[in-house]
């Protein structure tokens, strides 16, 4: 099966913590997990860092509903690619509040004019397998 891959950041309309998160936490992990995507969602003060992965048709029918979501605003891709592995196996969609420095770092590199996707992948691997331990 092909895979493609959706990385993007967004600014929050809610401060972290807000009960949205958890609307959202709910709802994505009930719908990713019926349609075989999985991914990782970071919270920081002020930014959504989102990947998601599954087969392309079903990565585009929910960023479509994600990209017209009121809880968010000024979506920028990072990354839009087929993948030949999925990152987030064990995930219908990890989450992680961050308020640290390597969050901060993260959404600064993705804040760069041409975003270092690498760079960035590894932060947010990083900051998936803290949480993964942390469970
Ligand atoms: C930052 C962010 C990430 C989201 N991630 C997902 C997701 O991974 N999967 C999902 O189904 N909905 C996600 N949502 C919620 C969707 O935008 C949408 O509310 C939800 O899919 C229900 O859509 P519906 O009411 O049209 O059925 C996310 C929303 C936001 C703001």
């Amino acid at each position: 099966m092909s895979l493609f891959q959706l990385f993007y950041v967004s600014a929050s309309l809610h401060p972290s913590g807000h009960r949205s998160d958890m609307e959202i936490l709910e709802t994505a992990q009930d719908h990713n997990s019926e349609n075989g995507i999985t991914g990782f969602l970071l919270r920081t003060p002020t930014r959504f860092v989102q990947i998601l992965e599954g087969t392309e048709a079903s990565v585009h029918d929910v960023f479509s509903r994600i990209a017209n979501d009121e809880r968010h605003k000024s979506i920028r891709h990072i990354a839009r690619d087929m993948v030949t592995q999925r990152y987030f196996p064990e995930w219908s969609m990890g989450f992680a509040t961050r308020t640290d420095t390597l969050a901060a770092n993260l959404v600064e590199t993705l804040s760069a004019e041409a975003p270092d996707f690498q760079e960035a992948l590894d932060m947010l691997l990083s900051i998936a397998s803290d949480t993964m331990r942390s469970a």
